[in-house]
């Protein structure tokens, strides 16, 4: 399509589409609940590069359902790194956004990251050039998934890294609470939003559709194809979880606080923790149910019925503070709700990670006694624009010390604290103020990537004429 024609772009996709976008953008796939990332560095003849991306291409799958196979999804991610290798022209290359060229390892700054000298993944002695990511039902199928991914690359003359493998812990992370419960819904298949879900504009996750500010977002092209067109944007973060930290640390200031009662201390313990999340352990908001977890609120149609204004102003129910107020203040960004909601809908991501490493006990978690093992999330978002999507995100709600008034207080979850700040837990007749946060999720890696539609890859597996 000619870039003229774009300014007629459509506000959603259409069914023919759907066949193009590759399927991760409309579905976790939660009934494979076995995921490996392979990462590899693409070798230096671009012919046989070519080759190996035409011949994955035909894995792929796409976001039209009643295409897909009963058993194994694959889907392929490329770095601009990958493109050079697959010949792809700088001219296109140079059309990919700024923060995207320069790779999340260039970012640390931004994001408040350790030095990508310290990473395990995605620095410069391992350049991630493509990432391709199986999903199977079972852990044999996975294997035999990773073993041909890994081998193709491998004739195609790539460097493979140990492949990351997911850890199912049935729908929770590491610290125990219900993950991937709220998402922006993304127009396409499923018609409506779930009760109280907002709808964001297409353009906000996919290229080739209107965003929020109803413009086109800005997408490569190649001569005269939209290459852009039904991809996005994706980042993987490895992020390594200090369970025992964190609920160590939690376990002691609920009995200094209930020293002569292990019942209460248990219950403040829990309190504590989900004031920091802003859910409980079921997923239930505390906005909704603000003294004891009620999983009838953890529902499909309850867990995201409600925004902060109305009854939770100032976080007397669900902290400033907490996780999930950061990653998405809903009406309560500042100004009315409906500029809050305005703000919001630019900086919306859907999130597709998967948690690695086995669980630790919970006695031992309480006990703040760590077995050594690692474990954490593969953090994984899907947006038009990284930066307007996870860097905004992670820099401005969640690293920053002075989000929405508060002092000194980064996201107590994912927000880099350096064990001197504190978090504030607004309560009559007295807040309560826990000190020294501890850093309890620290980034081992990760890489921003382009998750191309079936046409594009198709077009970057071909000869560039
Ligand atoms: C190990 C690190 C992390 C943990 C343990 C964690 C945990 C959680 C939990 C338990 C929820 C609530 C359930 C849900 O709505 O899915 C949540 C929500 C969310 N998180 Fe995280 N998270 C982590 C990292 C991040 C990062 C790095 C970002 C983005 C930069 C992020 C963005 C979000 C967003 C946007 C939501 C949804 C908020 C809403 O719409 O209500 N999280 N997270």
């Amino acid at each position: 399509m000619a870039r003229e024609a774009l300014t007629h772009a459509p506000a959603e996709p259409r069914e023919a589409d759907l066949a193009d976008i590759q399927g991760m953008v409309y579905s976790g796939f939660a009934d494979h609940p076995y995921a490996a990332y392979v990462f590899a560095r693409l070798g230096t003849n671009p012919k046989l590069s070519r080759a190996w991306l035409a011949s994955v291409r035909t894995r792929v799958t796409s976001a039209a359902r009643e295409t897909y196979q009963p058993h194994g999804r694959v889907q392929v991610a490329l770095a601009p790194g990958g493109l050079r290798a697959l010949g792809v022209p700088d001219l296109v290359i140079d059309d990919l956004p700024q923060e995207a060229k320069l790779g999340m390892h260039e970012r640390t700054r931004t994001l408040g990251d350790p030095p990508a000298s310290t990473w395990e993944l995605g620095n410069e002695d391992t350049p991630l050039d493509v990432l391709v990511i199986i999903f199977a039902r079972d852990e044999a199928t996975r294997d035999q998934m990773i073993d041909r991914e890994r081998s193709a690359l491998e004739t195609a003359g790539a460097h493979v890294y140990p492949a990351e493998l997911s850890q199912d812990l049935g729908g929770r992370e590491h610290f125990g609470f219900a993950d991937g419960l709220s998402q922006p819904h993304l127009p396409g298949p499923h018609r409506e939003p779930r009760n109280g879900g907002t709808a964001v504009a297409t353009g906000e996750i996919l290229l080739g559709y209107k965003n929020a500010y109803n413009a086109l977002p800005h997408a490569p092209h190649w001569g005269d194809i939209d290459v852009g067109r039904n991809g996005t944007y994706l980042v993987f973060r490895k992020l390594a979880q200090d369970v025992a930290g964190f609920w160590g640390w939690l376990d002691k200031h609920a009995r200094d606080l209930a020293p002569r009662d292990p019942a209460a201390a248990a219950d403040l313990r829990e309190l504590l923790a989900a004031k920091l999340v802003g859910r409980w352990r079921s997923g239930a908001p505390l906005t909704l149910t603000p003294d004891r977890d009620d999983p009838g609120f953890a529902t499909p149609e309850m867990r995201n019925n409600f925004e902060f204004l109305p009854t939770d102003a100032d976080g007397m129910r669900c902290p400033i503070t907490s996780h999930v107020r950061r990653a998405n203040p809903r009406d309560a960004r500042g100004g009315s709700a409906q500029d809050s909601d305005d703000v919001v809908s630019r900086h919306r991501i859907l999130r597709r990670g998967r948690s690695y490493g086995a669980p630790l006990d919970d006695a031992a978690a309480r006990a703040g006694r760590d077995d050594g093992k690692p474990r954490g999330l593969y953090f994984i978002s899907l947006q038009a624009s990284i930066a307007r999507g996870f860097e905004f995100i992670q820099q401005t709600w969640l690293s920053a010390p002075g989000f929405h008034g508060l002092h000194a207080e980064p996201d107590p979850i994912m927000g880099n604290g350096d064990g001197s700040s504190h978090a504030t837990i607004p309560a009559q007749p007295l807040r309560l103020r826990l000190r020294n946060v501890p850093r309890v999720v620290t980034v081992r890696g990760g890489g921003y990537f382009f998750l191309p539609s079936l046409t594009a890859l198709e077009r970057f597996s071909a000869e560039p004429t």
